[in-house]
């Protein structure tokens, strides 16, 4: 039965899970090097939680108790006697496999050692430890307290066992899992990421304009934000990264990033985050501007 969970990281997706965990009452050890990034990730987990007791999701009690959940810490030997971990630092492989070559010295014989990535390999990142049978991708998607998947990626060897008790516990939580094999992109971003880069293609290419592709695919397809804008909500700098994985991965030039979205990771336009992507942001503002680039 797994009831304590150390979060590694704790900026978005780090945050959302901490949340996600905390709400249905297990204890959440949130762990990052930054204490600063640790007190930016609890005000927002406070707020997010506050949109659920407006909402009428949780009552107050519920969010103190949830809130009673969580403890920052910022040394990684803070996991103690965690059942799981889950990993949610930067998409870098290198940070990833130096954070599991650590736990692999410090966490408790039957811990199992999940990730958030988004595509690097998780067979890669079990390689690096002495127990590959329990490690495990478990995979949130943005924003955390939302979206019902679970992406759980078994590395080539992951154990039946383990994969049992992360489906069972992604239930727990509220979510569906959906368990699928470790290729390049797993399954989210195989799809996800050549629909963006074709979207980019297509203003890059002159054929509509950043309004104008959004709009067919909100509207034409149902999707809740365009492509652009997600790619802007995503990061353009994550998007780059997972192109790059998936061209390197399969070998095939299909994958290959559009040179606008290299132009644009070079010259830090990163979309949300930095404040400008291919719409321009504005704090606290939920209109939809698009950057003058793009006018
Ligand atoms: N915590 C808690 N609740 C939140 C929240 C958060 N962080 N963010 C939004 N919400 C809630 C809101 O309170 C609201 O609740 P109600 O429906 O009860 O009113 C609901 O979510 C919708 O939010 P908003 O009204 O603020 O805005 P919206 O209707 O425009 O929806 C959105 C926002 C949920 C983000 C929606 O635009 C959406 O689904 N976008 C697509 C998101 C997506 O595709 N995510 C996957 C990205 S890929 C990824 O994460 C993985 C990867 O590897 C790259």
């Amino acid at each position: 039965m797994i009831q304590k969970i150390s979060v590694i990281g704790a900026g978005t997706m780090g945050n959302g899970i901490a949340h996600v965990f905390a709400q249905h009452g297990l204890r959440v050890h949130l762990i990052d090097v930054s204490q600063a990034a640790l007190d930016k990730a609890l005000a927002t987990i406070t707020r997010n939680f506050d949109r659920q007791v407006d909402k009428g999701v949780l009552t107050a009690e519920d969010k103190a108790a949830a809130l009673s959940n969580i403890t920052a810490f910022t040394e990684l030997s803070a996991i103690g006697d965690a059942d799981l971990v889950i990993e949610a630092a930067t998409e870098n492989a290198e940070t990833k496999l130096s954070i599991f070559r650590q736990l692999d010295a410090l966490a408790p014989a039957g811990c199992i050692l999940a990730t958030n990535t988004s595509s690097i390999s998780i067979t890669r990142i079990a390689a690096v430890t002495s127990r590959p049978g329990s490690v495990i991708g478990m995979h949130f998607m943005n924003p955390v307290p939302v979206m019902k998947l679970v992406e759980i990626i078994n590395g080539y060897a992951t154990s039946g066992e383990v994969t049992e008790a992360i489906v069972s516990l992604s239930r727990q939580l509220n979510k569906v899992p959906c368990v699928v094999n470790d290729y390049p992109g797993f399954i989210a971003n195989r799809i996800l990421m050549p629909m963006i880069n074709e979207a980019i293609y297509s203003l890059y290419e002159g054929v509509a304009g950043v309004e104008e592709i959004d709009t067919v695919m909100k509207l034409g397809m149902a999707h809740p934000m365009g492509p652009l804008q997600l790619a802007d909500f995503i990061g353009l700098d994550v998007c780059h990264s997972i192109l790059q994985v998936l061209h390197e991965g399969f070998g095939n030039p299909k994958y290959a990033p559009c040179p606008l979205l290299v132009n644009m990771v070079t010259a830090k336009k990163l979309g949300v985050k930095t404040g400008e992507g291919f719409y321009r942001y504005t704090a606290g503002s939920k209109e939809l501007i698009v950057s003058d680039r793009f006018k």
